[in-house]
């Protein structure tokens, strides 16, 4: 057999992130409002989840509205007014059809480019980022726009406790360009893998072809997001931690060498099992969840923009991206952090 590419390397030249930007809805859901209306305390989120507050879109917003505001600032901070490939993770599209990528990509003024979704629930960006490297790996592309959105709150349902308090909406955007393997932002092999044994885990039952093919009409609660929390949990640390290692072996470091992980934000304590699993001290642990709650496919470069702002992520960091969610499906990657401001 020849010309099969080696796992994990990709083959023909880098994909080097070179901007970002994130963008979270101006309306802000405190604890306290859920206490309102939920059976639950502020205590209790606080402590199992690391959760203060979420921010969730009003009338006249969605996905789509939130993925342009994340591409512009994407788009600014890398200094580019065009990109040749859009791609958007996300699993609350605008319409179960078409897919939202295309108006997104023309919203930004870039009409006429290849662009798509990618549906890999919370595991979504780094899905779509290796979907952005392989367009430049594969010459279809010399720069490619990775946005991930989502807007959970148009799923949960309005009576459970057990997931209202978690999600929030949001979204986040890097520009990838061609490059070298070994300049700063060219992203390393990616680890990807799934379980679809474990589908049921996470789901929203309505709405799809099973739901309408078979001729019974949904339940009440079916159009909902529903989670079965704790086998999730645990699925999520196990997963994380083996994919973790596998991307850094890939990139050739140590687990030791991570400066900064940046990890999908679900819980807090899912972030300190991991770490630990990962013997990594809990400070490398990047964390913005107490302010956004858990945002879906948005999770992971929201943490990025807003760990840029902050001065938490800096030029010449190690980093990993990991991220995990249902599927169930989980994605790792590594890069070693570039100058580049965040907006
Ligand atoms: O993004 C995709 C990946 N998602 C995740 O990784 C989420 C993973 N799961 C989790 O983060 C956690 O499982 C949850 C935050 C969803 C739940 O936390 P938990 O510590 O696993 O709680 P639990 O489901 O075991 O429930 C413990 C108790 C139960 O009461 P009893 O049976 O012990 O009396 C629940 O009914 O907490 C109760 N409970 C609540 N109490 C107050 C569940 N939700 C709430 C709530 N407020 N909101």
């Amino acid at each position: 057999m020849t010309g099969a590419p080696t796992a994990g390397r990709t083959p023909g030249p880098a994909a080097v992130l070179c901007g970002l930007g994130g963008w979270l809805p101006p309306k802000v859901v405190t604890n306290e409002e859920l206490v309102a209306r939920l059976d639950t305390s502020d205590e209790w989120i606080r402590t199992r989840t690391g959760i203060r507050q979420r921010h969730v879109i009003e009338p006249g917003m969605s996905t789509g509205s939130l993925a342009v505001e994340a591409g512009a600032r994407a788009l600014k901070s890398a200094q580019q007014d065009s990109v040749g490939a859009v791609v958007l993770a996300t699993t609350t599209p605008d319409r179960p059809c078409p897919a939202t990528a295309p108006e997104v990509a023309a919203r930004l003024g870039l009409a006429g480019v290849p662009a798509f979704d990618i549906g890999a629930v919370c595991a979504g960006f780094v899905y779509a980022l290796a979907t952005g490297a392989g367009l430049i790996a594969t010459g279809t592309a010399d720069d490619v726009l990775v946005i991930g959105a989502d807007a959970y709150s148009t799923l949960l349902d309005p009576e459970d406790r057990t997931t209202g308090p978690i999600f929030g909406d949001g979204a986040g955007a890097v520009v990838l360009r061609r490059g070298e393997p070994d300049e700063p932002g060219a992203l390393g092999g990616f680890d990807l893998g799934t379980d679809g044994h474990l589908s049921d885990l996470i789901e929203v039952p309505a709405g799809g072809s099973r739901q309408r093919g078979s001729g019974v009409p949904a339940g009440p609660r079916d159009h909902y997001f529903a989670m079965q929390g704790k086998q999730v949990f645990r699925h999520a640390v196990l997963r994380m931690t083996g994919s973790v290692h596998k991307a850094v072996g890939r990139a050739g470091w140590t687990v030791a060498g991570i400066d900064r992980l940046a990890a999908h934000q679900a819980n807090s304590r899912i972030l300190d099992a991991l770490t630990d699993q990962l013997e990594l001290p809990r400070e490398r642990a990047l964390s913005n969840i107490d302010r956004v709650g858990n945002t879906a496919a948005a999770s992971v470069p929201l943490l990025l923009a807003d760990s840029v702002n902050e001065g938490s992520l800096r030029a010449g960091h190690s980093v990993v991206l990991t991220s995990f969610g249902g599927g169930l499906a989980w994605g790792s990657t590594t890069l070693r952090w570039p100058q580049l401001d965040a907006v």
